[in-house]
């Protein structure tokens, strides 16, 4: 596993403006979309392409077009938020679907949905914005990679300490987040973080915040 820790002014400042509890949904999800169009930027770094030739008006030469997108799978409901950013940067990709929901009372993943393409040999886009406990973001990753993924990048907003350490075992798997954030509360919610992350995006009031 690698870990990338996304440096940039704008995305912290981004960051820091949802954070804020006083930031509402309209506004998370647009700071969502463009911190997400800045993650995707880096998430498709190393994307692989192919040699065309292009006629300019003034000369023929060669450049270069996506050999074969990744596949993105948005994890819900939080993944949702940063699959607009995403598929407008990559408008060729195609989308898994997964949910997974998170025990309340255990922190252990549910599975309840999923449908996605053939993913043997494809690079795949895990959008999970908050890495807490790493269970649901081990069940996705474990689910991609068991369909034949050959590689997986996780792009998250924070990531804690402890989810990081839960995904150290997988060698073709990169991990894109803001933020390392300190810790988890007893809810299992990250500390600074942000919240719930679905709340904040699709306008109910959360745990994790004292609204
Ligand atoms: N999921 C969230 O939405 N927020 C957290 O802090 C942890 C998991």
């Amino acid at each position: 596993m690698e870990t990338i820790q996304f440096e940039h002014p704008l995305a912290r400042s981004l960051l820091t403006e949802m954070r804020d509890r006083r930031t509402t949904p309209d506004r998370f999800r647009a700071l969502a979309y463009r911190l997400g169009f800045m993650l995707a930027v880096e998430a498709t770094r190393e994307i692989e392409t192919v040699p065309v030739s292009v006629d300019t008006p003034l000369e023929t030469i060669m450049g270069e077009k996506v050999a074969e997108p990744p596949v993105l799978v948005p994890v819900m409901r939080a993944g949702l938020g940063l699959l607009p950013p995403f598929l407008e940067l990559i408008p060729g990709a195609e989308t898994a679907f997964v949910a997974v929901r998170r025990d309340e009372e255990t922190g252990e993943p549910r599975w309840l949905y999923d449908s996605s393409p053939d993913l043997a040999g494809r690079n795949t886009i895990v959008l999970d914005p908050m890495l807490a406990t790493g269970g649901t973001a081990k069940a996705v990753v474990n689910y991609v990679f068991e369909k034949g993924t050959k590689h997986v990048t996780l792009v998250s907003i924070t990531a804690a300490p402890r989810g990081l350490e839960a995904l150290v075992e997988y060698e073709n798997l990169t991990i894109i987040t803001v933020s390392v954030d300190r810790e988890l509360n007893a809810d299992l919610f990250i500390l600074p973080g942000l919240g719930d992350f679905g709340d904040r995006l699709f306008g109910r009031p959360g745990k994790g915040s004292d609204e």
